[in-house]
């Protein structure tokens, strides 16, 4: 299997700033850290330190949220150089970014808009993941985006656009299976054919999240644990996606480091649990719920706000 020789870190989590004196102090025995990307690379000060001896002891690997790869705005190389560096400076094992675009006319709206599914978008993207990867002189790691909403000039699904956009491009895939989960939810389609129909040997990455349920639709808010039926997704994606490296995201109302490393090691037991844990949600109550909620209750560029650092950089 290919994925680009990237190996397996095991169960890592985001290394935000709340606990840089945590895991200075105690070392805890986590696999590996998810650094975002933009919260460092602008740093000369305490982050980049804290960043520096965290890469000496622990696999890192770097998250952006700002490549805007599906942006008609020309790429920023000056972004680029930085990305790279900072890339060269740590050993980041990968480097990756979501399938989005974050702006335009050089104003960044810091949030993860979603792109229209068509071949002018795909031969778009396809040309600057390219640019990119030749830039930093790396395979480049995509993820797939949490939506709410369609464009009508759609023509093809989102598995088929991130299919084509790996063949075409080269690159590797990052699931989020969270954002399966909550796209399912929103636009109406099965998570697992989703899942099923991505081309495994180039998913070098699985992100798990939590999000809220709003009723009529889910929010990708990262402010919590895991729901029990984005657990239940993962470990479906696993039986395709095994060995894969596994990082939970939590960004907002983070709680002590011991909770969030506890929260990423429930990923063994749903690895090794036969079917699923009694309590949990079940696909088909997923699947239920696809078919009832449909996409009009579209929220126009909702996501997660990353953990940022302003008061650093
Ligand atoms: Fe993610």
């Amino acid at each position: 299997m290919s994925r680009f020789n990237y190996p397996n870190l095991g169960f890592g989590v985001g290394l935000r700033h709340q606990h840089f004196n945590y895991v200075l102090d105690n070392r805890p025995r986590v696999d590996w850290f998810e650094i975002i990307s933009e919260n460092f690379i602008d740093s000369r000060g305490w982050p980049r330190h804290v960043l520096a001896r965290v890469a000496e002891q622990y696999p890192v690997v770097m998250h952006g949220v700002s490549m805007s790869v599906g942006s008609a705005d020309p790429l920023d190389f000056g972004y680029l150089t930085r990305l790279k560096h900072l890339a060269r400076e740590i050993g980041a094992r990968w480097v990756s970014d979501h399938l989005c675009w974050t702006g335009i006319l050089g104003r960044n709206t810091h949030d993860l808009l979603p792109i229209p599914l068509n071949e002018e978008a795909l031969k778009h993207v396809v040309r600057r993941v390219r640019t990119i990867q030749d830039f930093l002189e790396r395979p480049l790691v995509m993820e797939n985006p949490s939506s709410y909403l369609s464009f009508a000039s759609d023509t093809m699904r989102e598995w088929e656009f991130l299919n084509a956009l790996a063949e075409e491009a080269d690159c590797g895939l990052l699931l989020d299976v969270n954002n399966v989960y909550v796209s399912s939810v929103n636009h109406g389609f099965d998570p697992l054919e989703y899942i099923e129909s991505l081309p495994h040997e180039r998913v070098v990455q699985i992100h798990v999240a939590g999000h809220t349920h709003c009723g009529t639709h889910i929010v990708d808010t990262h402010d919590g644990p895991v729901m029990r039926g984005v657990w239940e997704l993962y470990r479906l994606a696993c039986r395709h996606h095994d060995g894969v490296s596994t990082l939970l995201e939590w960004d907002s109302s983070l709680p002590e480091f011991p909770v969030l490393h506890a929260e990423v090691l429930k990923a063994k037991d749903y690895l090794t649990a036969d079917s699923s844990p009694p309590e949990s949600e079940s696909l088909e109550h997923v699947a239920a719920g696809c078919s009832a909620r449909a996409s009009r209750h579209a929220l126009a560029g909702a996501h997660p706000p990353h953990s940022s650092l302003p008061e650093y950089v």
